[in-house]
């Protein structure tokens, strides 16, 4: 695909090289988002990083990528701070917005609501999460790191990789983009393990038979934990419940610890989750006393979509090649503890 000027809203507009070309121009963020050096390719251009659902990780990622290249960023956070509340359309939103900005990254609570803003866009709009429908930006960095996980341990492809996916995979969008994702990929084995009001869509089970891909559903995590490479571990998506009693009935179904992992998982499993985790005691879906544990990856996976965001930005703005022309090393302490 063209990337520059385009929105990214799907993980459907892509094909395999331009995820190859993604994780190529990622690996060269690698020395600016480890503060060896700064580049300034973006200097003078502004992001409007507009967030309408809480939001930590993907909305200081996409802001900090945009600044370790160079660019300003202005926020919008929640309904309330903004014109919607006053019953200001979307088309009017992005119509003015886009006016103020070079490139837009939108978080929203309607499915399809980014979509219909970028339609209005003057200037590319990068979905930060639409609904329960995408989040292509998650998927795309939680790739990369599998990749890069997986690099670890000698492996150097991703076809043939066994992925478990836990939790609730009806409204989770992260896991809708990253099925989408892996239809882009070989004999890829995917189990899916959920309650089964909580399933995954039937269409998104059906595009990944079409790919070719093996699919195994089931309701009981410890079982189908044996003979995989990465087990991806989500939150029940409270948010889009009718109400909170509802959410309960679901929340702590799953609970990954380190006994469980160690009975259950081959040494090498690599745990993963897009975070949140959610910590409190009744739901627990990742135990703090995963964290000495090396294949936790759930860290350097936040860390890896500074990389991914970074590359996006500099795709659809058309600066790949000017970012090292544009830099010099730091001149301040940058040694991290971590
Ligand atoms: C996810 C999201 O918002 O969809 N988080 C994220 O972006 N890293 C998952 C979640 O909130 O559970």
């Amino acid at each position: 695909m063209k990337f520059a000027g385009s929105h990214i809203l799907s993980i459907e507009q892509f094909e395999r090289q331009d995820i190859e070309r993604i994780f190529d121009v990622a690996d060269m963020m690698i020395p600016y988002a480890h503060r060896e050096r700064v580049t300034k390719v973006l200097d003078g251009a502004i992001l409007g990083n507009m967030f309408f659902e809480p939001s930590t990780r993907t909305r200081v990622s996409f802001g900090c990528a945009f600044n370790l290249l160079g660019g300003e960023v202005r926020e919008t956070t929640g309904f309330e701070s903004s014109a919607i509340a006053k019953g200001e359309s979307l088309y009017d939103t992005a119509r003015v917005l886009s006016g103020y900005s070079d490139v837009i990254v939108m978080r929203h609570p309607a499915s399809g609501s980014v979509a219909e803003f970028a339609a209005a866009s003057r200037v590319p709009v990068l979905n930060g999460g639409d609904g329960a429908n995408e989040h292509p930006s998650q998927a795309l960095l939680d790739l990369y790191t599998i990749r890069k996980e997986l690099q670890h341990q000698g492996r150097n492809d991703l076809d043939g990789l066994r992925i478990a996916m836990i939790g609730d995979l009806k409204y989770g969008r992260t896991v809708h983009s990253l099925c989408k994702l892996l239809c882009l990929f070989e004999r890829v084995s995917v189990t899916l393990i959920s309650p089964p009001e909580l399933a995954m869509p039937q269409d998104l089970v059906e595009r990944l038979r079409e790919a070719g891909h093996s699919v195994f559903q089931s309701n009981v995590m410890e079982d189908s934990l044996a003979h995989i490479d990465i087990c991806y571990s989500t939150r029940i998506q409270e948010e889009r419940f009718a109400d909170r009693a509802e959410a309960d009935m679901y929340r702590g179904r799953y609970r990954l610890n380190q006994a469980i992992y160690t009975a259950y998982c081959e040494p090498n499993t690599v745990i993963m989750h897009p975070l949140p985790r959610d910590s409190r005691v009744e739901a627990n879906e990742l135990d703090n006393d995963l964290n000495d544990n090396p294949n936790l990856a759930i860290f350097r996976q936040a860390d890896n979509g500074v990389l991914v965001r970074m590359a996006l930005f500099a795709m659809v703005l058309d600066v790949v090649d000017q970012v090292d022309k544009n830099a010099r090393d730091v001149n301040w302490y940058t040694e991290r503890r971590f």
